[in-house]
């Protein structure tokens, strides 16, 4: 069976919804909650940059991808800057687990938005060998960009 990218990235939004939920159940003063963090951290960057590589790229260069390519990275780069905020050495007080609520719920609307609009569009740009071909050089550079970011 041969794999397109958007069941690779389907994945990674799975595991993304999961540590989201894992987080905001995880008590302060926890080592569980620090590397649930740390753990959403790399997965959210690895699979962003993945993402946007080899998935957002190629759409980019066909009219009906612009947008939808635009909106998607405006919204990584709102979430790298909540995962910026929420990188503070205090992880156990109520305006942390404020903002970790607020990152979850701009997780939650990004992921339903790229499945159900942004992948539908970018389905019609993209035929089936190159979904295949994109869906191996995504995982490719999914497990490399989490590689880099565990040794940083
Ligand atoms: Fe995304
Ligand atoms: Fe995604």
């Amino acid at each position: 069976m041969t794999e397109s990218i958007f069941d690779a990235l389907r994945e990674s939004h799975e595991r993304q919804r999961a540590l989201c939920r894992k987080l905001l159940r995880s008590k302060p003063h926890t080592a569980d909650r620090i590397s649930t963090f740390t753990e959403l951290r790399i997965e959210l960057a690895a699979h962003a940059a993945a993402e946007e590589r080899h998935l957002y790229v190629p759409i980019l260069m066909d009219d009906m991808g612009l947008s939808p390519a635009r909106h998607a990275l405006h919204e990584h780069h709102q979430m790298d800057e909540l995962i910026e905020d929420l990188q503070v050495s205090d992880h156990s007080g109520a305006a942390w687990m404020a903002r970790a609520r607020q990152l979850s719920k701009k997780v939650h609307h990004h992921l339903r938005e790229e499945e159900r609009k942004f992948f539908q569009v970018s389905g019609k740009i993209l035929d089936d060998s190159i979904k295949t071909r994109q869906a191996k050089r995504y995982r490719r550079e999914h497990a490399r960009m989490v590689r880099t970011l565990q040794q940083a």
